[in-house]
Formats: structure tokens, C-alpha cells, sequence
């Protein structure tokens, strides 16, 4: 167990933003965990890839990083225990290069394993859920590690029982994954659709990357956190009067008559792609990715957040909600 003190939290974040953490603890391990006994359950941190510190952090900060994987292949399925400190993608290109199917869509999503469960990480039509078989959790309260199937898991768009009821109650120390030797390739997404339909895992993943490398921003080059709101899901009603207006929103049915529509697409006709704000702006390429050229405040980005939110508001009575988790110590 490593305690660091008076932490630098752009090392922390991706976005980057200037504030001090008073202590972070990294983990390493099961029996670790149990030593571990802070007066007030810590934050959790993962590779900070969807975390924005708005102030500095007074309390503990906890970083589980145990990072084993065991391989469980059997016939034509592969069961991935991994523990919840590795890296996501690198597990995507490790699973990718035996050829085994499910998680070549997800690949090159920046941050941590434990962390994918949380907001049920999702891209080009596959979420986590597809593959995820359990999540193991240690609960801060039994001191023991709980499995969760993937059904107690409560896996939605953007969504889990660990961003809502079990926030805060402990932290995720590994995920089970079930990945398949055949399987059809998921090409729904306009970029895939090129690829055949005998194409391999590593020929998807391979597209994926490329495709991602021609809109989103690399965190290591400029700061960011990848989409900052949730594309919207309105209901049937609320769809209709929203289409009469603008026939050409990108829109995605959802079930019990719900529509998802771009979020992205609302930004732009608001007119701030590539809007600039101080240090803070909507990157051009795609507008629903906040960045920071460098210096950027939490005052400008909470401004940016505002004017996004208000302009969208305006014209199309839709309130985006963050995707990211903003810390702020006050709350
Ligand atoms: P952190 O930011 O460290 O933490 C995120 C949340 O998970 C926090 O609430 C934290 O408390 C919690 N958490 C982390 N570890 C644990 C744990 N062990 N136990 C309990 N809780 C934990 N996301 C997508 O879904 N799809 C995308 O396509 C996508 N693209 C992105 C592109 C870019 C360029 C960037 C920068 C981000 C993108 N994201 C995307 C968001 C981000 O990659 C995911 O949310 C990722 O899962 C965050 O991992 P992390 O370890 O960095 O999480
Ligand atoms: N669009 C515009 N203008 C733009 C860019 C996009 O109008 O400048 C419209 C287009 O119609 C496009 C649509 O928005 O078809 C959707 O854009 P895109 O396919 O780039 O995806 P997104 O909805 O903006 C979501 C996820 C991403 C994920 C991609 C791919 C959310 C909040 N974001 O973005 O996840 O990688 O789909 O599946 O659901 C993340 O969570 O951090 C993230 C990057």
C-alpha cells in the first residue's frame, strides 16, 4: 500500500484542470484492501479518464490497482477474470490477438477495468454489458468482496447500480467478462458497415481505432474526458414535437418508445462547435468533447457548461446532463 500526499491532480485527471489532492492511496492488492481503513469511505480513482477535480480534495482517495487477468478458455468460450487496476484497452488488445470476439468494438475507451462497469462503457453498438458475466465488489461496510451478476448489476445506458445505489459503498476489485471464439461481427455503426461480414475481431478493432483517431481527441496530446453530456433520451411525445421542428435530428430508437438523439448534433446547431471559451472549448471535430488547450479553470469550464446548457435549453427545451463526474469538495 503507497499513501502519497499533496497530490498534483492533473496527473489524476485527463481533463487536467489545476487542483491539490490532499491523499491518494494506491492498493495492491485483496489483503491490502482489508487493511485499509480510512474514517469516511474514500473517493475512488481509476485512470481518471471520465474524472474532473472542480476544487482541490481535502478527503482520501483511494486507487485499487491490482491488475491480474486469468484466462479461462473453454471450447469455443473464453472466461476472463480481471482484476479491476488493469488498463481496458490493453485487455481489448490482448483478447483481440487470440482472435476471440466481444470486445474488439470497445477498443482504445481510455481508463481502467474497474472503472468500466460504472457507467457500463459503451461505442460503436456493443456496451460492457454484452460481455460482462459478474463484477465483484468489496463493500465497505461487510469488509467482504460481493459478486454481482450481471443482472444485479443494473446495466444501462451510461449506467449501473454502482453509479447509483451502491455509489460510495465500496469499490470494484474485478470484473468477469465471456468472450467467444465465433461470433458475428457488430457493424451496425455507419463506419463499420464497409467491413465483411467474415471479417475478423482484429480487422473490427483495427476500423474502430481508426475511427476514433479521426474524431476524439487524444487525452495525452489535449486534455479531455471524451463525450462530456449524455446524448438525450426523450420520450415518444417529447420526440415527435422535437422532429416536426427539425426532421433532421440523428435519433436512435430506444425501447418503450423512447428516442436517444445526438447530443452532438444539438451542440452544432447551437452554433459552439468549435467554440472557445478562455482555455476551455468544444473541440472541432466533435462538439460534445469538452477540452482544455492547456489552462483551463473550472471557473471557464463551469461557464462553458453553462452556455452549452442554456443554449441548448433555449432552442430545444432539452436539458444534457454531464457524462463525466465533476468533483467538487463542496458538495
Ligand atoms: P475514472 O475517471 O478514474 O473513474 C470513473 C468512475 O468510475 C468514477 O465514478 C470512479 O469512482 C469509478 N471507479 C473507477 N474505478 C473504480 C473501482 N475500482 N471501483 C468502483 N468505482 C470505480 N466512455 C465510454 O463509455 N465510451 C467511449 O467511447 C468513451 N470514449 C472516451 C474517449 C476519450 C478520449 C476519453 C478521454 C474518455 C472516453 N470515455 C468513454 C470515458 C472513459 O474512458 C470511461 O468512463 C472509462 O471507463 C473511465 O475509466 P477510468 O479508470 O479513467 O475512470
Ligand atoms: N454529429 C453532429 N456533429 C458533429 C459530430 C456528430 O451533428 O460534429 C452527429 C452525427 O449525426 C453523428 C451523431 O452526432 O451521427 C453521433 O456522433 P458519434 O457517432 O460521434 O457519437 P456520439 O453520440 O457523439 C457516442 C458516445 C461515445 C462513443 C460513440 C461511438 C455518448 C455520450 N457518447 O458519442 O462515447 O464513443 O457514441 O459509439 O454516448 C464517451 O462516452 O466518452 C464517448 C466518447
Amino acid at each position: 500500500m503507497q499513501q502519497l500526499l499533496a497530490q498534483d491532480a492533473r496527473h489524476y485527471s485527463t481533463f487536467r484542470l489545476p487542483a491539490n489532492l490532499a491523499r491518494v492511496t494506491e492498493v495492491e492488492s485483496l489483503e491490502m484492501l482489508q487493511a485499509y481503513q480510512p474514517s469516511t469511505p474514500p473517493l475512488i480513482l481509476g485512470e481518471g479518464s471520465n474524472s474532473i477535480f472542480l476544487t482541490d480534495w481535502q478527503g482520501d482517495i483511494l486507487r485499487y490497482v491490482a491488475a491480474n487477468v486469468i484466462w479461462q478458455p473453454e471450447d469455443d468460450v473464453l472466461l476472463l477474470h480481471a482484476e479491476a487496476g488493469c488498463n481496458w484497452h490493453q485487455l481489448v488488445q490482448s483478447t483481440v490477438s487470440e482472435g476471440w470476439w466481444g470486445l474488439e468494438n470497445l477498443a482504445l475507451i481510455p481508463g481502467s477495468v474497474g472503472a468500466a462497469p460504472v457507467q457500463n462503457i459503451g461505442a460503436y453498438g456493443v456496451e460492457l454489458a454484452d460481455c460482462c458475466i459478474y463484477v465483484d465488489f468489496f463493500d465497505w461496510h461487510s469488509r467482504k468482496v460481493q459478486r454481482f451478476t450481471s443482472e444485479q448489476c443494473n446495466f444501462g445506458y451510461r449506467d449501473s447500480v454502482f453509479k447509483t445505489s451502491l455509489s460510495g459503498q465500496g469499490v470494484i476489485v474485478a470484473v468477469g467478462l465471456k468472450l467467444q471464439r465465433k461470433s458475428q461481427p457488430h457493424l451496425s455503426y455507419k463506419g463499420l458497415d464497409h467491413l465483411p461480414p467474415d471479417c475478423s475481431p482484429a480487422e473490427v478493432m483495427e476500423a474502430v481505432i481508426a475511427i476514433r483517431q479521426s474524431k476524439l481527441p487524444d487525452p495525452s496530446v489535449l486534455a479531455n474526458c471524451g463525450s462530456f453530456f449524455k446524448n438525450p433520451i426523450l420520450s415518444f411525445s417529447q420526440f415527435k414535437h422535437l422532429l416536426n421542428e427539425y426532421p433532421s435530428v440523428p435519433n436512435y430508437p430506444q425501447p418503450n418508445q423512447n428516442y436517444k438523439v445526438a447530443a452532438a448534433w444539438l451542440i452544432e446547431q447551437v452554433g459552439l462547435k468549435g467554440y472557445r471559451h478562455g482555455e476551455v472549448g468544444c473541440y472541432p471535430l466533435q462538439p460534445l468533447v469538452l477540452v482544455n488547450y492547456g489552462g483551463g479553470t473550472a471557473e471557464q469550464l463551469r461557464e462553458m457548461i453553462a452556455l452549452i446548457q442554456q443554449s441548448v435549453l433555449k432552442k430545444f427545451a432539452i436539458m444534457l446532463e454531464p457524462e463525466v463526474r465533476l468533483l467538487n469538495q463542496h458538495d
